[in-house]
């Protein structure tokens, strides 16, 4: 694996390169983001989907039969709570504001009710997964189903985050105002209190 070469990325929002490179430092680490990040919502929404990617990488590092039991301890307290958190942060103050402030030509509507349907289906599938992962402590070793099952969450996870990178958060970043962006700002604060 290249751990050092980074000198040719291109250049993207800075708290998420800051994220990625951490990344490469530890695959297994899924470090948490800055708290000042939350004066900037959506910025610290995209974050939160660079840390989805790291934990989409360690679910494939534990599919491919790779054990680090700190990683994996870290990765369950992360499904449970921050990936959580991040949903509701969505479902509760985000999308909402984006249905209020979206006019009918972004078909925001739509974008929105798909986002929120694979939600329910992760809230349905980190139990699950959780579980298996707490075998995989215990020294269970996966069969081919499980295998199948956390890749495919792995890869869930990762779609999802692309659509709402490529899609959502452009959308949010044109049409949310200063007001709007407060407001936000402040609900994914007092979720967090
Ligand atoms: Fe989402
Ligand atoms: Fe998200």
């Amino acid at each position: 694996m290249n751990v050092t070469n980074t000198s040719n990325d291109k250049p993207s929002a800075e708290a998420g390169a800051a994220q990625e490179s951490r990344e490469v430092a530890n695959p297994w680490d899924i470090e948490p983001p800055s708290p000042e990040l939350l004066e900037t919502p959506i910025e610290f929404l995209f974050v939160e989907h660079n840390r989805q990617r790291q934990a989409a990488n360690i679910l494939h590092l534990v599919a491919d039969g790779e054990l680090n039991k700190a990683g994996v301890k870290k990765l369950i307290d992360f499904l449970e709570t921050d990936f959580a958190v991040h949903v509701a942060d969505e479902e509760l103050c985000f999308f909402p504001l984006l249905l209020q402030h979206c006019p009918p030509e972004d078909n925001i509507d739509k974008l929105i009710e798909r986002l929120a349907d694979e939600h329910k289906k992760d809230e349905a599938t980190v139990t699950g997964m959780t579980v298996v992962l707490g075998e995989v402590l215990a020294g269970k070793k996966l069969n081919e189903k499980a295998v199948r099952t956390i890749r495919g969450f792995a890869e869930h996870i990762l779609q999802h985050l692309a659509l709402e990178n490529a899609v959502l958060l452009p959308i949010a970043r044109a049409r949310l105002d200063e007001n709007a962006l407060r407001a936000l700002s402040e609900m994914m604060k007092e979720r967090r209190l």
